[in-house]
C-alpha cells in the first residue's frame, strides 16, 4: 500500500507474507534436486503467512478516520448476504472448481453441483463469521485467536507447515517509498520486497535516456525500444531483489542515471539483443552472494494505491476449513530453485531463494505520480510479473504521450520480462504489420490473453478526478 497524504508526505505499507518458519531454501524440490510439480502453487505448503489483516489494522491505526469495527460492517454484511457474482466471477470458479475441490476436505460455498453464472448469489456465512470477530476483536483476533486456530488445524490436516509461532510473529512493516522522477514528474512507488517500484523507475529512467519519440506510441521502434530496455531490467531484477530485511539490494546504484545509461549503451535500432547475451548489471562494491490493485483519493486529497494479492487464481485453492477464506499460494513467488521459472516465468537466484521467515519478491507497483507537489495519477494493476510493464506503459501513455487516463488504460500492452527472451502482445491487439516487423527485427513475438488490468485515477489541474477501469475487466470507477 501506497499513500500520499494532503500535506506530501508519502509511506508504504509492507504487508507482504512471508516465508513460515519451517521453510528451507530447497522445500519445493525432491530427494533428487528436481521442482515437486505443483507444490509451490496449489495446496497447503503453497502458502505465507498472511499479511492483509496487520496491513489494514496498522494503515487504520495511523491513517485511520472511522472506528475499526465500523469499517467492517459492509463486509460482513457481503459474505453473510451474499454477492451476485459479474460473468467474469462465474466464469473463474467454474474453471478452478475441481481444483478448488481436490485441495479442501469439506464442501466450501465456492464449490457446488452445477455451474456458476452471472447474477448467482455467493453466500460466504463462515467469512462473515470470520470477518465479525476481527471487527470485534481486532487484528490479534487473526492471530492469536480462533482464527489463527483454525488457520493452523487448517494447515496441519493438509500437510502445510505453518505454525501459530509464524502467525503471532507476523508485524507489517511501514518502509520508505522509492521516489524518481520522470520528465520532471515525481514518481513515488513501492519499495522491496516489491521489485515494482524499483523495476518501474529503472525503466521510467531509460527511457528518458533512449529519449522516446512521443508520436511514435505503438510504432515498431517505440515497442523494439521498451522491449530491450525491459529484458535489461528484469535481468537486474532476478539477479539482485529479494526480502530487503535479508539481502543487501544495491537500489542505489540500480537507480543510479549512469549505471542505467551503461546498461542501455546496446540498445541499437536494428538489432534485437538475445536475453541469452543479457547478464544483470555488474558492479563494484557489491557482493554477489547473493492482484486486485485499487487506487483511491479522499475529499482531502488523500491518495492511496494498493495492490493486494492471493497469487494465483484463488491463491492455494486451501479454504480455512470453519474461517470461510481462501490460503495464499505466494510461496511461489519465491525462487525455488535458481535459474527455474516460477508461474510467471520469472527465475531468480540466491537474493530471493527461501529462508524462513523472509518475505518473497514481489511485483507489485502501486504508484502515485506526482505533477509540482500535487497528485496527478494514482494507478497499479495485477497480472504478476507483468504488472511492472503494465504501469509503466500506463505513465508513458499519459504522460509521455499525451493520451487521456482511459485511452491510456485501453491501449494495447505489450511485455518482455529477459527470460523467456519473448516479447508478448495481446491477442488480435496488434496488427499483422507491426508484428511481421517486430518478427524481422529478431523478436520473438507471442500472442497472448490480456495484459494487465489498471485500475487508475488522473486528477487534473483544476483538482477533477478522472477514473479509469480497465475494459480487459468487469472492474468499475466510482465517485461518491
Ligand atoms: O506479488 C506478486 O508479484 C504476485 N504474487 C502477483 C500475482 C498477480 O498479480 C496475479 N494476478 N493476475
Amino acid at each position: 500500500m501506497l499513500i500520499r497524504q494532503p500535506s506530501g508526505a508519502a509511506a508504504a505499507l509492507d504487508f507482504r507474507e512471508k516465508a513460515p518458519g519451517a521453510a528451507y531454501r530447497d522445500l519445493f524440490l525432491d530427494s533428487l534436486g528436481n521442482v515437486m510439480e505443483g507444490k509451490s502453487t496449489i495446496g497447503h505448503l503453497a502458502v505465507g503467512v498472511p499479511g492483509a489483516v496487520d496491513g489494514m489494522w496498522k494503515a487504520h491505526q495511523r491513517f485511520g478516520l472511522l472506528p475499526w469495527k465500523a469499517l467492517l460492517v459492509p463486509a460482513v454484511s457481503l459474505a453473510n448476504e451474499g454477492i451476485l457474482l459479474t460473468s467474469k466471477e462465474a466464469e473463474e470458479l467454474n474453471l478452478q472448481r475441481d481444483a478448488i475441490k481436490r485441495v479442501n476436505a469439506s464442501p466450501v460455498p465456492f464449490v457446488r453441483e452445477q455451474p456458476w453464472t452471472v447474477g448467482d448469489r455467493l453466500v460466504q456465512t463462515d467469512l462473515g463469521a470470520t470477518l465479525q470477530r476481527i471487527a470485534d476483536q481486532g487484528r490479534d483476533e487473526f492471530y492469536l485467536g480462533e482464527t489463527a486456530r483454525l488457520l493452523v488445524q487448517e494447515s496441519d490436516r493438509g500437510g502445510g507447515i505453518l505454525t501459530q509461532e509464524d502467525l503471532a510473529a507476523y508485524s507489517a512493516q511501514w518502509r520508505e517509498p522509492l521516489t524518481g522522477f520522470f520528465h520532471g514528474y515525481e514518481v513515488i512507488s513501492m519499495p522491496p520486497p516489491s521489485s515494482g517500484g524499483l523495476a518501474l523507475l529503472q525503466l521510467l529512467e531509460a527511457t528518458e535516456q533512449v529519449a522516446l519519440d512521443p508520436d511514435a506510441g505503438t510504432a515498431v521502434q517505440t515497442i523494439h525500444r521498451l522491449t530491450e530496455l525491459q529484458r535489461r531490467v528484469y535481468a537486474d531484477r532476478a539477479r539482485y531483489l529479494g526480502d530487503p530485511d535479508f539481502v543487501v539490494v544495491p537500489m542505489l546504484t540500480l537507480l543510479d542515471s549512469l549505471y542505467i545509461s551503461g546498461r542501455i549503451r546496446g540498445v541499437r535500432q536494428d538489432t534485437v539483443t538475445p536475453s541469452t547475451l543479457v547478464q544483470a548489471g555488474s558492479f563494484p562494491g557489491y557482493e554477489s552472494d547473493q492482484t486486485t490493485h485499487f487506487s483511491i483519493m479522499d475529499a482531502e486529497g488523500m491518495a492511496v494505491a494498493t495492490t493486494t494479492t492471493l497469487n494465483l487464481e484463488y491463491g492455494s485453492k486451501v479454504v480455512v476449513n470453519g474461517a470461510g477464506f481462501f490460503l495464499n499460494n505466494e510461496m511461489d513467488d519465491f525462487s525455488i530453485k535458481p535459474g527455474v521459472p516460477n508461474h510467471f516465468g520469472l527465475i531468480g537466484y540466491e537474493a530471493n531463494a527461501i529462508e524462513p521467515g523472509k518475505r518473497m519478491l514481489s511485483s507489485m507497483t502501486p504508484t502515485i505520480v506526482v505533477d509540482r507537489g500535487k497528485t496527478r495519477l494514482i494507478v497499479g494493476s495485477p497480472g504478476g510479473s507483468k504488472i511492472i510493464t503494465t504501469v509503466y506503459q500506463i505513465i508513458l501513455q499519459t504522460l509521455l504521450f499525451g493520451r487521456d487516463l482511459p485511452d491510456a488504460v485501453a491501449m494495447p500492452r505489450y511485455h518482455h520480462q529477459w527470460r523467456p527472451d519473448t516479447l508478448f502482445v495481446e491477442n488480435g491487439r496488434v496488427s499483422e504489420d507491426t508484428l511481421a516487423r517486430l518478427r524481422q527485427l529478431g523478436h520473438r513475438v507471442v500472442e497472448r490473453s490480456p495484459i494487465g488490468r489498471v485500475d487508475a485515477i488522473w486528477i487534473d489541474d483544476e483538482g477533477v478526478l478522472t477514473g479509469a477501469a480497465d475494459p480487459r475487466g468487469d472492474d468499475s470507477a466510482r465517485g461518491y
